[in-house]
């Protein structure tokens, strides 16, 4: 090779090259995340419309998913806003195309994603959008709903410092046993003789996690800390071999599968990661299976703090969905093996008789879970000697008005309609009395239930004996098949 040659060849790769780390950098700038994050998007939509046409039939339906097919292939990326109805705009579904509704009451297109979340509304860059986002993402943080689910929008005051004492969940939560976990706290130092009679030991907003000591630095310190503070993740703790990050309001609000990953449409949520509801949604249609992530999981020892999780939590596990479920496996699921329990008590969920008070507390700090309970039998049943207490619809201001609108599954309530009042004073108002008769709407789904009243029955219960324990010595259907139980 000549010495000139030598130089050309050299002279054409350098330019090569040059071009080359050009390209990349035009390439690089062009191809930011986001335009990837909304190609990403388009190509699930492609493979969803693939997998739809590889099972229908006829050429129309064909013809009409090939084009819609063709529509997403020639889409190109373009920053997403979304005006708000102040004027403002913000751009995170740049990113999060195609995210779920977070809820009805609750519109994006008007309220957007930063009311919820903090966040820089205007970056189109993962980082520096997600600078100061509530909880790291996770809004529902008992530490930070104050600003998240607490804050002001556009339409008003949100869950916290309004007038109505009801409507400030934030605050009202603070005082609840589930978020402060007061009542193990009491009732544990109570059983180990450090205090008597149980007393509270919290102010409101004040978790057992916070307080040091419990035990006097007795050796089932760490236990307790471990096994009865940090198992369910209310207060920031983590369930046994779990990241859950999802605490607070949605530990309820936002339902999780059994591994808390995320199922829906958003490409950015990597699918494989714990700490997520299954969609981006918010509900008060609440399953039992979502109160029991943390409860009928097992049972604790009180005496040396351990906790023994339910011989057969791996099928529970891996049973399907509430709303798939049969009634066996549903009667097999919702409590520990070998608890007493009456056929309502299965056959409805936690929340049809839990009532919001004691879900969310109601402003007092309680030191036992007897304490805290709201809800009793002869609410729904009578007694031999009583009825339901009956409470008539006559103001639109009236707790059950707004409830009823709220949640989809119960039926219209009108004016003069006739709901249950429990003897602590709350109203259900899916619990409807209707010619004479009681019936209860299920939350989740809206099914009616015909009440069965004591009073008309043949029930040989003492009327001074209400508590469940006394019912459960003949009202005790664990061990009846759901096909001679259920219906
Ligand atoms: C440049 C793209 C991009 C933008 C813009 C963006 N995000 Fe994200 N976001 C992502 C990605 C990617 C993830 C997944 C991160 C991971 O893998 O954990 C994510 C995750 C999240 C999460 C879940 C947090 C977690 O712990 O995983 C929330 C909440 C969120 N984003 C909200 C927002 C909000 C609100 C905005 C607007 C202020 C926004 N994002 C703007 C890309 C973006
Ligand atoms: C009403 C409050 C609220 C609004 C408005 C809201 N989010 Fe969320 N978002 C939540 C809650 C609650 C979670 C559940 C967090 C968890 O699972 O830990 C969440 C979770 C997320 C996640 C993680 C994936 C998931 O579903 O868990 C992303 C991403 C996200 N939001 C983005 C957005 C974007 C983008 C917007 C605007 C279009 C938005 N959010 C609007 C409350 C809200
Ligand atoms: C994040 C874990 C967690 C979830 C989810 C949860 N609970 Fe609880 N719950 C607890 C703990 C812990 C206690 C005991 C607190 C104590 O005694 O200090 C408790 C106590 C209770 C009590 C008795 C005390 C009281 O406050 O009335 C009721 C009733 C109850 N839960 C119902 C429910 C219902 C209904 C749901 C679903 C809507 C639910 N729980 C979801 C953890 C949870
Ligand atoms: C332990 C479960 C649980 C937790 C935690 C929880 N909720 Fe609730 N929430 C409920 C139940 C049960 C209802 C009643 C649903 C019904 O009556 O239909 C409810 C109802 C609501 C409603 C509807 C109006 C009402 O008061 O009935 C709002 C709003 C609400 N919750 C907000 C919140 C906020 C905000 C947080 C966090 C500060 C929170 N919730 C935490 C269980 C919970
Ligand atoms: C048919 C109504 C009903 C259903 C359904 C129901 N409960 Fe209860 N629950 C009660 C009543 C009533 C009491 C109070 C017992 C008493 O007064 O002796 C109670 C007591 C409790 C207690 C405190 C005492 C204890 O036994 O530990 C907890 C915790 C609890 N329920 C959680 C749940 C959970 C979680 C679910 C769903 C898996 C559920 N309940 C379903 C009616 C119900
Ligand atoms: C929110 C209202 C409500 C509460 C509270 C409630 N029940 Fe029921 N109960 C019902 C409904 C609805 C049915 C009928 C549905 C069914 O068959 O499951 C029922 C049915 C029954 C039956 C007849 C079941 C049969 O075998 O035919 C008994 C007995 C009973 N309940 C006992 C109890 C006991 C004991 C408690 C307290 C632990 C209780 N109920 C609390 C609503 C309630
Ligand atoms: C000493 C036994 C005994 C005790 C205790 C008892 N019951 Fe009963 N109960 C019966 C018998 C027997 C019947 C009639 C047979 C039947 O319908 O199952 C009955 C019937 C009922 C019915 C009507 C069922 C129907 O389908 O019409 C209800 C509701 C009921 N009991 C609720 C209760 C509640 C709530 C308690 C606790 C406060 C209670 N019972 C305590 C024995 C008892």
């Amino acid at each position: 090779m000549t010495k000139r040659l030598r130089l050309i060849v050299l002279l054409g790769l350098a330019i090569i090259f040059c071009l080359t780390m050009v390209f990349l950098a035009i390439n690089s700038f062009s191809a930011s995340p986001w335009q990837d994050w909304q190609t990403k998007y388009f190509q699930a939509q492609i493979e969803e419309l693939q997998r739809t046409m590889s099972i229908v039939q006829g050429e129309e339906q064909v013809k009409k998913l090939e084009q819609e097919i063709k529509a997403w292939q020639d889409k190109k990326p373009a920053l997403q806003v979304i005006r708000l109805s102040n004027g403002r705009i913000e751009r995170c579904t740049t990113c999060h195309l195609g995210i779920e509704e977070i809820s009805a009451a609750h519109p994006s297109d008007s309220i957007g994603c930063t009311v919820c979340h903090g966040g820089n509304a205007l970056s189109v860059d993962e980082q520096t959008a997600h600078e100061g986002m509530y909880g790291g993402g996770h809004p529902g943080q008992l530490e930070v709903a104050r600003l998240s689910c607490g804050g002001n929008s556009e339409v008003g005051q949100c869950h916290s410092g309004n007038r109505q004492e009801a409507d400030n969940q934030v605050d009202l939560l603070t005082t609840a046993l589930m978020a402060s976990k007061g009542g193990e706290l009491s009732m544990t130092r109570y059983m180990h003789g450090l205090d008597i009679p149980p007393r509270v030991l919290l102010d409101p907003g004040e978790t057992a996690a916070d307080f040091p000591a419990p035990f006097n630095q007795r050796g089932e310190e760490p236990k307790f800390q471990q096994n009865c503070l940090a198992v369910c993740h209310l207060t920031g703790g983590e369930l046994l071999g779990q990241e859950v990050q999802a605490n607070g309001c949605e530990s309820c609000h936002v339902l999780s599968n059994p591994q808390h990953t995320y199922e829906g449409k958003d490409v950015t949520i990597p699918r494989s990661k714990s700490g997520y509801g299954m969609s981006h949604s918010l509900t008060v249609q609440i399953p039992y299976t979502q109160c029991n992530q943390c409860h009928n999981q097992g049972d604790y020892k009180v005496d040396t703090m351990d906790f023994i999780p339910r011989s057969d939590l791996d099928r529970v596990k891996s049973s399907p969905p509430p709303d798939k479920e049969s009634l066996e496996t549903r009667w097999q699921n919702v409590y520990s093996p070998g608890l007493v329990f009456t056929k309502c008590e299965v056959n409805l969920d936690c929340v049809d008789c839990h009532t919001r008070q004691e879900t969310m507390g109601d402003g007092e700090m309680y030191s036992s879970e007897w304490k805290a309970l709201k809800i009793q039998c002869r609410d729904c049943h009578g007694s031999t000697v009583s009825k339901p207490i009956e409470w008539e619809i006559t103001d639109k201001s009236d707790m059950a008005w707004v409830e009823a609108r709220i949640n989809p599954a119960f039926p219209s309530l009108e004016m003069g309609d006739v709901i249950l009042k429990t003897a602590k004073g709350e109203e259900l108002a899916y619990v409807r009395q209707e010619d004479g008769k009681w019936f209860s709407y299920r939350k989740t789904n809206g099914e009616k239930y015909l009440i069965p009243q004591v009073i008309d029955s043949q029930c040989r219960q003492d009327p001074d004996k209400q508590s469940s324990d006394d019912c459960h010595k003949c009202h005790d259907v664990s061990k009846d098949k759901p096909s001679s139980g259920g219906e």
